[in-house]
């Protein structure tokens, strides 16, 4: 074995063909809301929606984070079901953006193909509106990571990021970020910060209270406003998941 291995080369996408995600239906079994629309798991969501319209009367246009405070602990299913429980009432119009450039899964729970995305918009490399994906699902469009930059931290230029999320409220009811743990990165706290609300995931019985605590104090400290817990991986009869 060689003692250094070579690195890997960047990848590069392209920018995707107009209409081709619209082509593609979400089948992945954890789109409940979708796939499973009367489950229970479905119904938690479409609480989770309803809790966010309540906050929001009079309908102002809003910036949503999705963290949680170590990996896998459904972050990225929750934010696509929460996106697809929006949508399920008339006129709402979300994008849900994938702000994990260093483990991004929006594309892939969707069935799509890696196209440019928010990395390549902070880079400079691509324009906002090339890069946003109408979805098969109405009134649901997706902006996916695009290629890991060289030294991710070098996009998390907030300033740049601001004009963005501004931009897109404008064209949103909601914009919804997946993000990476907020334990391990400091990229969910400082966007927090410029959120109109976070969302903390909280895979039950696994992750320890002191860890949660831990990413709360984080997020909070830098102005974040934790509008709730969603909590995934209850129990209940005959089913694997429940969220919040
Ligand atoms: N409601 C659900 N039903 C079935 N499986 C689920 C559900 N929610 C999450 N999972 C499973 O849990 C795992 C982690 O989910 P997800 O990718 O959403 O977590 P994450 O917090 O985004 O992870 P990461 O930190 O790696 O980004 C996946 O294998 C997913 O299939
Ligand atoms: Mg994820």
């Amino acid at each position: 074995m060689p003692l250094f291995r070579r690195k890997p080369a960047p990848q590069a996408f392209v920018p995707a063909p107009p209409d081709e995600a619209r082509q593609i239906q979400a089948e992945r079994e954890e789109l409940a809301v979708k796939n499973d629309p009367q489950s229970v798991i479905a119904e938690q969501y479409r609480r989770l929606r309803n809790s966010i319209l309540t906050l929001n009367p009079d309908r102002a246009s809003r910036t949503i984070l999705i963290t949680s405070a170590v990996r896998g602990e459904g972050k990225s299913v929750a934010t696509l079901n929460l996106a697809l429980a929006l949508v399920e009432q008339s006129r709402i119009r979300v994008v849900v953006v994938d702000g994990d450039v260093r483990a991004p899964s929006i594309e892939r729970y969707l069935g799509l193909p890696r196209r440019q995305g928010i990395s390549e918009v902070l880079l400079g490399e691509a324009p906002l509106k090339a890069v946003i994906r109408q979805t098969s699902v109405e009134r649901l469009d997706i902006i996916g990571a695009g290629a890991r930059p060289p030294n991710p931290s070098d996009i998390l230029n907030l300033d740049r990021i601001k004009s963005v999320l501004h931009q897109l409220k404008r064209e949103y009811d909601y914009v919804l970020i997946d993000t990476p743990p907020t334990l391990n990165l400091n990229d969910p706290s400082m966007l927090g910060a410029i959120s109109d609300g976070i969302i903390l995931v909280v895979r039950l019985g696994e992750t320890a209270r002191h860890m949660v605590e831990q990413a709360q104090g984080m997020l909070e400290n830098l102005g974040g406003n934790i509008l709730g817990l969603c909590l995934t991986g209850a129990q209940p009869a005959g089913k694997a998941y429940q969220p919040y």
